[in-house]
């Protein structure tokens, strides 16, 4: 871990980049600015939202910007003038697009909260994003109610293993999607009545089958290219697809007729940084969370476990399907 300014560094990249195209570059952290924080950070997050920017499936910030990282906990260093609600030495964690993968940064104070007693660093760089995500695809997006049936494909990634405790402590019935038999069991274990191998078996016929033909109230699909077609499939009448990633590929050709021919679906590309653009939306989805974390209901285990400097190893798992549940980089 760095403690001191003279070895900070940040892992760079031009973009669009290999995993292996990452470089470790000096730093030198600007000084806070008016309303600003400068943190030194003890845990970063990965995210697949990293490997589309990395992969330039999703914008670039811009050509001066080279460093992408999209969730950190860390403590605060100083702050700027009106930088309010937070001083140095408070523990902290926030989500931001990009910037995250190095050992000291300045944030804006306002994208910044507390980290409770009960939260650990670690966990903190896990669940910024993934797990206020989470929070707002079945509080916001679509409100899932006790007794609903429910659908999350990639059950056993970061998200996936999020969605289906929350989804089971609300009293929905969660069905996950997962690739293998360890994913299918680790999924199990993290509140998914059924789990079904998508590799081995297809999907929305297994759907049919559990539902008995009602079919699903509302789907979540980060997987995009692969499933939104058998995902339509799935939702019973007036049902919800709610298409939230696309790690094998961006959905195509889904045209507005076929939410007609479906069943008067509704279909919704959502985005974490849509649900928390309000300190008041951040604040409400970062307490509710940090609460159900202290009361047990989500563990957020950590499962994979990098140098900040092996970011590339990691981006490598994360897309090769190689990880489960949530992967942090240590600075
Ligand atoms: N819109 C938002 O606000 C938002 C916010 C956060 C995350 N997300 C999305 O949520 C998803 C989950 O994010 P995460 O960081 O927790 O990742 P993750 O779920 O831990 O990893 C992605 C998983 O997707 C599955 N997958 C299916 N097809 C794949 C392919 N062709 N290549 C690679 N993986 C494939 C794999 O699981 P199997 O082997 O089980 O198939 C893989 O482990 C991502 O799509 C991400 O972009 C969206």
């Amino acid at each position: 871990m760095s403690t001191d300014a003279t070895t900070d560094y940040a892992m760079t990249l031009p973009a669009p980049a290999g995993a292996d195209a990452f470089q470790r570059s000096p730093l030198r952290p600007a000084e806070p600015g008016p309303g600003e924080a400068l943190v030194r950070q003890t845990a970063v997050g990965l995210n697949f939202l990293d490997v589309y920017h990395r992969t330039g499936q999703y914008p670039w910030p811009s050509e001066r910007d080279q460093i992408i990282g999209s969730e950190a906990a860390g403590v605060v260093e100083a702050v700027g003038q009106g930088a309010s609600g937070i001083a140095p030495g408070d523990r902290v964690a926030y989500t931001i697009p990009f910037g995250a993968y190095c050992t000291r940064r300045v944030v804006p104070a306002d994208r910044l909260v507390r980290l409770p007693d009960g939260v650990a660093d670690e966990v903190a760089a896990t669940v910024m994003l993934k797990g206020m995500t989470a929070h707002y695809l079945i509080h916001s997006t679509f409100r899932v109610e006790p007794g609903m049936t429910v659908l999350v494909h990639a059950a056993s990634g970061g998200v996936g293993l999020l969605l289906g405790q929350w989804l089971a402590a609300i009293g929905a019935t969660a069905i996950g999607t997962a690739g293998g038999p360890e994913k299918v069991t680790l999924a199990r274990e993290h509140g998914y009545a059924h789990v079904i191998d998508y590799r081995a078996h297809d999907f929305a016929e297994e759907v049919r089958a559990i539902t008995e033909g009602a079919g699903l109230h509302v789907l979540y699909d980060s997987v995009g290219r692969d499933t939104w077609e058998g995902s339509l499939k799935c939702l019973r009448p007036r049902g919800m697809y709610v298409c939230f990633g696309q790690a094998s590929g961006p959905v195509e050709g889904l045209g507005i007729k076929q939410l007609a021919a479906g069943g008067s679906l509704y279909a919704t590309r959502p985005s974490l940084f849509h649900y928390i653009a309000t300190r008041e939306e951040l604040e409400e989805r970062a307490a509710s969370l940090f609460a159900r974390i202290a009361d047990g209901t989500l563990r957020s285990e950590v499962r994979q476990r990098f140098a900040l400097s092996d970011v590339g190893q990691a981006h490598a798992a994360l897309e090769g399907r190689q990880t489960v549940g949530a992967s942090v980089l240590i600075p």
